[in-house]
């Protein structure tokens, strides 16, 4: 008997629990970098919006608050290539906006959804973030995208078929399929446009926190172009693509990042 109330107990608060953690955010609420713990979550926790350490990590460390799929992946930040140091903040302001501000105050990022309405916010398992006044989405993340897409987001690539559509077009055109299309699982597709320049899909299994390349647009990377810049070269060694200048009497524009070019060398 006292076992069995203990269970009802114990389910009566992951009921409370689940469902405080599911509540639409109420303005004036904020998340800080310091604590990667706190975090605000989609119902089922499939996603969560939450600070996360900058990739490739800093010293000291710095932070972007972004959408992240189970596991820890990200799809969506605030701002592109935003970083904030450990006294940031992302907040949810009593006027409907919602800020990414640094330890010294500066707001670095911004919904510009002031004065809008803006009454409720709300992560759902799809991985949109949406900022509503009480009925509609007034903004979302969905819409303001950074460098990912998931299949949610626009038509039908769920099982890991990207497709195009038109108004113009009877169907769907078919651009690429996922090397583990139809595949069954608990998995995440999405779809990346990287800074060398390259779109690819990749995915990622519930709670790994790994993302696994499926397509890439242009398979060989030397035929992205720009990748190398100005007058740069593009060779690979054993595996990877890499960055050289013509001749002798070329040199790199910036001797610690190959891809930013070459000039010719000084006093010629
Ligand atoms: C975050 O969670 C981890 C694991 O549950 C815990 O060890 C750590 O102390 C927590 N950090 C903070 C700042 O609460
Ligand atoms: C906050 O951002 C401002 C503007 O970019 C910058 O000048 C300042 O150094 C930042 N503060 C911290 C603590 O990073
Ligand atoms: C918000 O408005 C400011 C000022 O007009 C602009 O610089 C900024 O890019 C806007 N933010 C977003 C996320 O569009
Ligand atoms: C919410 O925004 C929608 C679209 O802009 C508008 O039609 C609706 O009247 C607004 N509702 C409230 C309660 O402000
Ligand atoms: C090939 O280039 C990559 C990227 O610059 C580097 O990390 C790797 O060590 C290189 N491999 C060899 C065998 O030189």
């Amino acid at each position: 008997m006292a076992i069995k109330s203990r269970l009802v107990l114990l389910y009566l608060f992951c009921l409370v629990f689940k469902t405080i953690s599911a509540a639409p955010i109420s303005p004036g609420s904020s998340l800080s970098a310091s604590n990667g713990n706190q975090t605000w979550s989609s119902p089922d926790s499939t996603f969560s919006l939450g600070f996360i350490p900058a990739d490739p990590p800093t010293s000291p460390p710095s932070f972007i608050a972004a959408i992240t799929y189970s596991g820890g992946v990200p799809i969506w930040s605030a701002g592109t290539e935003i970083c904030v140091d450990s006294g940031g903040t992302l907040q949810f302001l009593s006027s409907g906006t919602l800020q990414l501000v640094n330890g010294s105050g500066d707001t670095l990022w911004d919904s510009n959804t002031t004065g809008r309405g803006v009454s409720s916010a709300k992560l759902d398992e799809t991985g949109n973030l949406m900022l509503q006044n009480g009925t509609a989405s007034v903004w979302s993340s969905f819409d303001n995208p950074t460098d990912t897409i998931v299949p949610s987001q626009t038509s039908l690539w769920s099982i890991g078929i990207l497709t195009i559509s038109d108004p113009n077009l009877a169907t769907a055109a078919i651009v690429a399929y996922s090397n583990d299309y139809a595949e069954a699982g608990d998995i995440l597709r999405f779809l990346k446009l990287e800074s060398d320049g390259n779109v690819r899909i990749y995915s990622s299994a519930k709670g790994s926190g790994t993302e696994v390349e499926r397509w890439a647009a242009v398979t060989d990377q030397c035929q992205v172009f720009g990748y190398c810049g100005d007058m740069g070269i593009c060779s690979y060694n054993d595996s990877n693509p890499i960055c050289g200048c013509p001749s002798l009497n070329f040199e790199p524009v910036d001797p610690k990042d190959s891809r930013q070019g070459c000039k010719e060398e000084d006093g010629d």
